[in-house]
């Protein structure tokens, strides 16, 4: 695309839609047309860049977007909905970071991609998509040794296990040939009995300002291997996100994946 990409942000006044603004400030490829947020948050009518009475101002829905490329959505549920509807409507690429999303909703994600070019990542760093091949590779080498999935975040955090916790979960359950659905151990309380074999564990930390943490344990006798991703600010994601917007405009229509913009992006 030769011009700038015209982008509307889900979620626009959120930790990570602040996140995406402060970048696309000093960002050439995007021009920022539309920005959304919740039906009847306080931000609705305020300008976007503070201090900027003329630009342009927050909007709690679709109805007066104007024409535009891609829409980036770090929302929630609701939010990813209505984004979805209106790219649906109009057309429009998809670029979504939104997670702890219904089956439901998750199933008209994957049915979307047969109309418009959609990305979704439950994280958007560079880093956790490298861990994420590393665990794979870990499960396979370490067949019989345990596997725990621990994550920390912000108390702010509405879902959990983290989304990104469920991806790694994925990949190595699928690496040793089962599903996540079948060895999945979400919660442990009270006379939990011994470790199921083949399970994979969950644990589930929560407080202050932290990003976000990742550690794959892998416990075996007499040793440990854990790979690990700690996440210091969320500027990642939103750089993530951006380049998988620039990337996916134009695009055909279909469910493309982070590694498909890094594989192609180097
Ligand atoms: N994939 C990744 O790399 C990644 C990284 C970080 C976070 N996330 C995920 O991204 C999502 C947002 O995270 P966050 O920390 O930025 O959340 P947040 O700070 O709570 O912000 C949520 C934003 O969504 C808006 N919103 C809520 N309901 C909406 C609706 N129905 N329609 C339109 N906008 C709506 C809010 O508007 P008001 O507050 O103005 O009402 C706010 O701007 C979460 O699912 C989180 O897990 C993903």
């Amino acid at each position: 695309m030769t011009r700038p990409v015209r982008l509307a942000i889900s979620g626009a006044s959120g930790r990570m839609g602040s996140a995406l603004l402060s970048l696309l400030g000093n960002d050439a490829r995007f021009e920022l047309v539309h920005a959304v947020v919740a039906p009847g948050s306080a931000h609705t009518g305020q300008p976007v860049f503070a201090g900027d009475a003329g630009s342009l101002r927050y909007a709690d829905g679709w109805t007066q977007a104007p024409a535009l490329d891609v829409v980036i959505d770090f929302s929630g549920p609701a939010g990813l909905t209505l984004a979805l509807d209106h790219c649906l409507a109009h057309g429009m690429a998809l670029v979504s970071g939104t997670t702890g999303i219904d089956a439901a909703l998750e199933a008209r994600l994957a049915s979307a991609g047969s109309s418009i070019a959609i990305l979704r990542a439950a994280n958007f760093s560079l880093g956790v998509a490298v861990l994420t091949r590393l665990l794979r590779e870990a499960a396979v080498a370490l067949p019989g040794w345990d596997l725990e999935i621990i994550e920390a975040h912000h108390g702010r955090k509405q879902d959990a296990p983290s989304g990104t916790a469920l991806v790694l979960g994925h990949a190595a359950a699928a690496a040793r040939h089962t599903t996540l659905e079948a060895a999945a151990v979400c919660s442990r309380v009270g006379q939990t009995g011994e470790r199921i074999e083949g399970s994979i564990g969950f644990a589930v930390v929560r407080g202050g300002d932290i990003v976000g943490e990742h550690t794959a344990m892998l416990i075996g006798q007499g040793e440990r291997l854990e790979l690990a991703h700690r996440a210091t600010d969320r500027s990642i994601f939103a750089r993530g996100a951006l380049q998988a917007a620039h990337w996916l405009a134009g695009r055909a229509p279909a469910l493309w994946q982070l590694d498909d913009v890094i594989a192609t992006s180097k």
